[in-house]
């Protein structure tokens, strides 16, 4: 079984609230957005392995660390995904960016795939796929599979508010996929929208309602 990793540092649960809250507009919501996968990229990156290097200080020789390993893709779930992607690649500046298109068809509340652009060797990179919100779980566990058929096998799911039932069903599917939350609520509602959560992230990102 999969690792739920709760990301619940006071920076994160401070900022979250501000995202929570109806009140906070567009231009606030999409820089906390940002701010918050930034602060969870530090975390989800804990266990990149490290190789030493030589280096010269202005003092003298030392060995020193950089990271090594497989280089690392960023996988936004459009469109409300997008929002988090500048966060990353604010610590992870060399990430390539794929794009997976997915809408919740609102009478199946199912996934509907309408776009796929990733990079061509994102089966020898780490990838970790971003979207603010887990509900019930179908556009993340399309979204793993699609990139799972196109060669992926190291991937991980970042995401800011997560429904228990969004969990499980990733970690039915995909045992082998961590999942980094910063929130964990109570539940879905019956249009599956996460109890409290922070309502349409896609729509709060980008002012269409
Ligand atoms: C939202 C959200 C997730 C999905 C979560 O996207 O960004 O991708 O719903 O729900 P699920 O876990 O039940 O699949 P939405 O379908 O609203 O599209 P949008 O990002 O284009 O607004
Ligand atoms: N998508 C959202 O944007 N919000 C939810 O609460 C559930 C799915």
């Amino acid at each position: 079984m999969s690792t739920v990793h709760l990301l619940d540092h006071p920076l994160i649960q401070h900022k979250l609230t501000y995202i929570r809250n109806k009140n906070t507009g567009s231009k606030d919501f999409r820089e906390l957005v940002e701010e918050v996968a930034m602060l969870m990229t530090y975390e989800v990156t804990r266990d990149f392995p490290l190789k030493e290097v030589e280096i010269e200080t202005p003092i003298q020789k030392t060995m020193t660390k950089v990271i090594s390993g497989k280089k690392v893709g960023v996988v936004p779930i459009l469109r409300a995904g997008l929002g988090m992607v500048n966060g990353v690649l604010k610590l992870i500046p060399a990430a390539k960016v794929g794009h997976v298109g997915l809408y919740r068809d609102p009478e199946t509340l199912l996934p509907v795939e309408y776009y796929c652009k990733l990079p061509a060797d994102i089966h020898e990179r780490e990838l970790i796929i971003i979207d603010p919100m887990l509900a019930t779980g179908g556009s993340a566990v399309a979204a793993i599979e699609f990139l799972k058929q196109r060669g992926a096998s190291n991937i991980k799911l970042m995401c800011l508010i997560a429904a228990p039932e969004g969990i499980k069903a990733v970690q039915e599917s995909h045992s082998d996929v961590d999942i980094y939350v910063a929130a964990i609520d109570e539940k879905l509602n019956d249009h599956a929208y996460i109890v409290p959560g922070l309502g349409d992230a896609g729509d709060r990102l980008f002012g269409t309602k």
